[in-house]
C-alpha cells in the first residue's frame, strides 16, 4: 500500500541533503556557521566553532581530536531557509582520509565544494571530489576567502576544468580581491553586490545591490575599487557571457557542470546567494536503488524504509550510548514506529530517534525521505542495515574502500581479554577499522585493516579510553587484500607472499605482501578468482 500523499511529496521536494567537502582550513566550519545564521538557527555566528571546542572539552574520545587539532567525528545539522529544509552532513575535515567520510557522503544527494581562493584545488578536495564523482552527486563550488589576496578567478576555473574535469560555470564573479575586493556580480541579475568591509559577518545584515550598468557609470571609485581591477572584472564578465552561458540544471545534476560562487564566509558575503543558488540547483531526494525484492528503485512515496550509513558509539561520554544514523529512503518515519531489520528479519523499535542540532538533540516526531535520523541506544544496528515497514526491501551494501594499510594488534594487558574482544568487535561494527582474524590462530593473530593511519590511531585511543584496554600496533607486512571463495582457501594456503584471514562476516581474505605477490598468485593459481574488495581510493 503506497503511503503517498501530496503533502509527503511536497515535503520531500523541499529537502536538500548535502555535505560540504573541503581541504582543512578552507572555511567549511565558518561557512556552516553562516548557513545556520541565515536559517535563524543561530543568533550569533561562533556557535559552531564553540560547539567544536565544547565537544573536545567534554568527550574523552574527542581528546584525540583536540590533541591533533582535527575533527574526526561527523554530525548532521538540520536547518530551514525559505521553503527549503536542509540536512547538512558534516564530513570530517582532517587531511588523513578515513572510511567514515565515504559513508557520510553516501547519504548525501549533493555537495558544496569549498575552495580557498588563494590555494585553489588542494589534495583533500581532490580525494573527496573523487568520492562524490563515484557517487554521481552534483557539486556546487564556493570559492572562499576572496577578501584575502586570491588566485585569478579565471585560473581557478581552469583548475576545476583541468584537474577534475567539471565544466565550471560562474553564477557570481568577484570584483577585485584582498584589500581591493569590492563585491561580487550576480551574473543572472546583472547586479553588483557590494562588499561591506565594516560588517563583521556575525549577523545577517542587508546587501546593497546595484545594477551593473549603474555601477559602471558611477565608476570604480564609487564602489571602492581601483580602476584597473574594476575594468578587468567587467572585461572578464563580457568574456564569460560569450564563453560560458548560463548554468544548465540538467548538466549540474548529471555531474558535467559545477556552478561556481565567490565570496567570503568569514565576512558573511556571497553566502546567501550560494545558499539560494544551491537550493535551486541541488536535487531533492529521489528514488533509491534496491536489491530486494528485486533490483530496481524504491520510490520515495513507498512505505517507510531507511538505510543505516553510520554508527557512532560514545558520542556523549556521560551516557556512553550508541547512535545509528539512518537516512530515510521512502515513506514517513514516525517516532515510536516499529520497522523490520532486514538482516535479521526481526522487528526493531525506533523509539529513541533524534535529530541533532549543533550539540542539542531534538526528538524527531516525523521524518521523510532524505532526512537523517539518529537512533540512540541502537544496539543491534550496523552500517549498511536496511529497515522497512510492510514488505521487505533491501538497499545495496555501502561500498567500502579496499584496505591499503594493515597493522598487527596485540592486547597489552592479558587480564583484560574480554574488554579487548568487546572493544575491537564494537569498533569493527562501527566501521572505525576492519578486524581480520587468522582462521586457526583466532584472537592470537589479529590484523587491523583500513585506508588511513588515522583509523588505527582512533582505534588505539578509543580502546584505551572507552574499554580500558591498552593495545599495541605494529605495521603488518601487507599492501593489498583480495576476497576469495571459502572453498579456494586450501589452494591459496602457503602461497608465497600471502596470508589468509577472515573478516567479521566470515569472508575469506587474502593479504598480499605487495603487488608482485598478487601477480604470482594469479599466475600460480589461474583457477582461483581474486576479487577486488571495494573501490580503490587512488
Ligand atoms: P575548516 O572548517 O575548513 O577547517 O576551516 P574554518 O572554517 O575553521 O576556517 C579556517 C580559518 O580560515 C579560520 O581562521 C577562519 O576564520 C578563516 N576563514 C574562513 N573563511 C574565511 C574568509 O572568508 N576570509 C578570511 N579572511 N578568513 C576566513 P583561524 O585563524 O584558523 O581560526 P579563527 O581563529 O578565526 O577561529
Amino acid at each position: 500500500m503506497p503511503t503517498a500523499t501530496p503533502d509527503l511529496l511536497d515535503e520531500v521536494g523541499r529537502r536538500r541533503t548535502f555535505a560540504i567537502i573541503s581541504h582543512p582550513d578552507a572555511g567549511k566550519t565558518t561557512l556552516t556557521e553562516k548557513f545556520l545564521l541565515f536559517a535563524g538557527a543561530l543568533h550569533e555566528a561562533g556557535a559552531v566553532k564553540s560547539r567544536k571546542q565544547a565537544r573536545t572539552a567534554t568527550s574523552d574520545w574527542m581528546a584525540l581530536e583536540k590533541e591533533r587539532g582535527i575533527s574526526i567525528s561527523s554530525t548532521v545539522l538540520h536547518f530551514a531557509y525559505g521553503p527549503w529544509r536542509f540536512n547538512l552532513l558534516d564530513t570530517p575535515g582532517h587531511a588523513d582520509f578515513s572510511e567514515d567520510t565515504y559513508r557520510t557522503l553516501w547519504a548525501a544527494d549533493a555537495a558544496v565544494m569549498v575552495l580557498d581562493a588563494a590555494k585553489g584545488l588542494e589534495p583533500q578536495t581532490l580525494k573527496l571530489f573523487k568520492v562524490c564523482r563515484d557517487r554521481g552527486i552534483p557539486i556546487v563550488t564556493f570559492v572562499n576567502k576572496v577578501d584575502r589576496p586570491a588566485l585569478a578567478p579565471l585560473e581557478l576555473l581552469d583548475q576545476i576544468a583541468g584537474q577534475i574535469g567539471l565544466d565550471p560555470v560562474p553564477v557570481t564573479w568577484p570584483v577585485g580581491d584582498g584589500g581591493d575586493f569590492a563585491g561580487i556580480v550576480d551574473r543572472q541579475a546583472g547586479e553588483l553586490i557590494r562588499y561591506d568591509r565594516t560588517a563583521h559577518g556575525s549577523t545577517i545584515g542587508d546587501e546593497e545591490r546595484i545594477p551593473l550598468e549603474k555601477a559602471a557609470e558611477a565608476g570604480a571609485e564609487a564602489i571602492g575599487c581601483p580602476a584597473d581591477r574594476f575594468a578587468q572584472a567587467l572585461e572578464e564578465l563580457e568574456l564569460l557571457d560569450l564563453d560560458r552561458p548560463d548554468v544548465d540544471g540538467e548538466a549540474v545534476l548529471d555531474g558535467r557542470q559545477t556552478p561556481v560562487f565567490f565570496g567570503s564566509a568569514l565576512g558573511n558575503f556571497g553566502v546567501r546567494r550560494l545558499l539560494e543558488g544551491f537550493a535551486e540547483l541541488a536535487p531533492a531526494p529521489g528514488p533509491q536503488t534496491i536489491v530486494e525484492p528485486e533490483d530496481g528503485d524504491r520510490p520515495i512515496e513507498a512505505p517507510f524504509s531507511a538505510l543505516v550509513f553510520k554508527v557512532q558509539a560514545n558520542m556523549n561520554p556521560r551516557h556512553r550510548d550508541r547512535v545509528a544514523f539512518l537516512r530515510v529512503q521512502s515513506g514517513t518515519f514516525d517516532r515510536g514506529m516499529s520497522a523490520t531489520l532486514a538482516r535479521t528479519g526481526r522487528p526493531f523499535a525506533l523509539k529513541y530517534a533524534h535529530q541533532l542540532f549543533a550539540s542539542e538533540r531534538e526528538t524527531v516526531e516525523q521524518a521523510v525521505a532524505g532526512d537523517i535520523v539518529g537512533v540512540v541506544g541502537a544496539t543491534g544496528l550496523q552500517v549498511g542495515d536496511s529497515l522497512y515497514a510492510e514488505d521487505r526491501v533491501v538497499f545495496p551494501a555501502i561500498p567500502t574502500f579496499s584496505p591499503e594499510r594493515f597493522a598487527r594488534v596485540r592486547n597489552r594487558d592479558s587480564g583484560r581479554f574480554k574488554q579487548f574482544r568487546t572493544g575491537l568487535a564494537q569498533l569493527d561494527e562501527e566501521g572505525v577499522v576492519h578486524v581480520l582474524r587468522h582462521p586457526e590462530l583466532g584472537d592470537q593473530e589479529l590484523i587491523l585493516a583500513g585506508v588511513g593511519q588515522l583509523q588505527f590511531e582512533v582505534t588505539q585511543h578509543r580502546m584505551a579510553e572507552e574499554f580500558g584496554c591498552e593495545i599495541s600496533l605494529e605495521p603488518a607486512p601487507f599492501e593489498l587484500a583480495r576476497r576469495i571463495d571459502a572453498a579456494d582457501e586450501p589452494k591459496v594456503r602457503g602461497q608465497r607472499g600471502t596470508s589468509v584471514f577472515q573478516d567479521r562476516h566470515g569472508t575469506t581474505l587474502v593479504l598480499f605482501r605487495n603487488a608482485f605477490a598478487l601477480q604470482w598468485a594469479q599466475q600460480d593459481l589461474p583457477d582461483v578468482p581474486f576479487h577486488e574488495l571495494g573501490i580503490s581510493r587512488s
